[in-house]
């Protein structure tokens, strides 16, 4: 197959022409099985939403018929991901990362699928955004709309929490050698990238010392809460009572130039973790002659994006997106310099998706936001003339 390009397929018949061993890194946001928005790609046990009529139809009638429902079935949701998953598992080199989102309440049988399907489940990162709206049923409206009462007893209660992270299962195809060294030889992959992860400030740190990347990020919003409710800490280099000898410097490899370089520097507690801006305007980028624009219910921020990325894939390595979107892993991919396969079954999401990944190599914008800007546009400036 060819690199660097978005098919319109569905990803179970695509990613059967990968030869195998082949990909470095597969980081995606596949359906998380809640019929997100009533979307057909997010339900897979299209009876939990009632109604009969509507399977196949891009719109279901979620909301009406989801609050009646008994039980929340995911089994459809967990043999889908274990096609997906055996695929890519096919497809990666050993030792090969996955980087898989997933959704608060379905996390579970995602994960247990990319296990079942051979993977080695090695992390589980967590994103944690302020945006989130609570979708919660009013018990007390909905008793008194039954009862004709004016006021039940509960009041105040309701059926669900405001969301606030997603989960990103962090899993690895077995390695092939007898160690991770050899593993690494010989085919490049093995390992995550903490330095180039590294951040420090308003974004990463590609000088190697940084902080230590944890397995929490946070967006914007979601600091500033942080830091409102933390107040200003004090790191202590390599202590255990603060989140900076936790966090930002209590690292198992030898991390002592960090440790030395931030005792006893002061601030909120979000700066032991990654934290990716993401601008109003990116998700419709390169869409303006488009009628529709963006309305792609679950774009994620390129810098989270291209954070992953680097975290597991080598420079010039390839990464595969089953389930492309409106093409933020593939905009990322570029801009991280490494060579990217996407799949996306629905033509209007493509077209999307190929319109954005050309404005931004058109536009050569370039997004370095850490202090050896210069150097790494300038990098990057070469490496899309080619
Ligand atoms: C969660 S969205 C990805 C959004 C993406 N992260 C972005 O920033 O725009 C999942 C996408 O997978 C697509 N999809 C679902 N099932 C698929 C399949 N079997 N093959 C290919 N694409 C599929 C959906 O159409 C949807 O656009």
């Amino acid at each position: 197959m060819e690199i660097n390009k978005i098919y319109n397929m569905d990803c179970l018949e695509g990613m059967k022409q990968l030869d195998d061993n082949t990909v470095d890194s597969v980081v995606t946001d596949p359906p998380y099985g809640l019929g997100f928005m009533g979307k057909e790609w997010d339900t897979f046990d299209k009876n939990q939403f009632g109604k009969k009529g509507n399977e196949g139809k891009n719109d279901l009638k979620v909301k009406k018929d989801f609050k009646i429902l008994p039980r929340y079935k995911t089994d459809g949701l967990y043999d889908f991901t274990l096609s997906w998953s055996q695929e890519a598992l096919r497809a990666l080199k050993p030792g090969g990362h996955l980087l898989a989102f997933a959704g608060s309440r379905t996390y579970h049988k995602i994960a247990c699928a990319i296990e079942d399907a051979g993977f080695e489940i090695r992390d589980q990162i967590m994103w944690i955004y302020g945006s989130g709206f609570p979708k919660s049923l009013n018990i007390s409206k909905a008793i008194d709309k039954k009862l004709g009462n004016e006021i039940s007893e509960w009041e105040g209660w309701g059926t669900a929490l405001k969301p606030a992270h997603e989960p990103i299962v962090l899993a690895r195809k077995p390695l092939s050698e007898k160690t991770v060294a050899e593993n690494v030889l010989k085919w490049g992959t093995a390992g995550i990238n903490i330095d180039e992860c590294r951040f420090e400030g308003e974004g990463w740190s590609r000088s190697g010392k940084g902080r230590f990347p944890a397995n929490v990020i946070l967006d914007e919003e979601a600091g500033k809460v942080l830091d409102e409710q933390s107040g200003e800490l004090t790191s202590h280099g390599g202590g255990t009572a603060s989140y900076g000898g936790i966090f930002g410097n209590g690292s198992e490899i030898t991390d002592k130039t960090a440790m030395k370089r931030f005792a006893n520097d002061k601030g909120g507690a979000s700066r032991f973790f990654y934290c990716p801006k993401a601008s109003k305007s990116e998700r419709n980028e390169g869409l303006e002659g488009f009628e529709v624009i963006n309305q792609h219910p679950t774009v994620k921020p390129i810098d989270l994006m291209r954070y992953l990325i680097r975290l597991v894939t080598l420079p010039g390595g390839i990464v595969l997106d089953p389930f492309v979107g409106s093409g933020t892993t593939g905009i990322a991919a570029y801009f991280e310099q490494k060579n990217f396969i996407g799949f996306e079954k629905e033509q209007e999401y493509v077209d999307i998706a190929q319109a954005r990944m050309n404005y931004y190599k058109k536009q050569k914008k370039l997004t370095y936001t850490d202090g050896k800007k210069k150097q790494k546009n300038q990098q990057l400036e070469n490496f899309l003339k080619k």
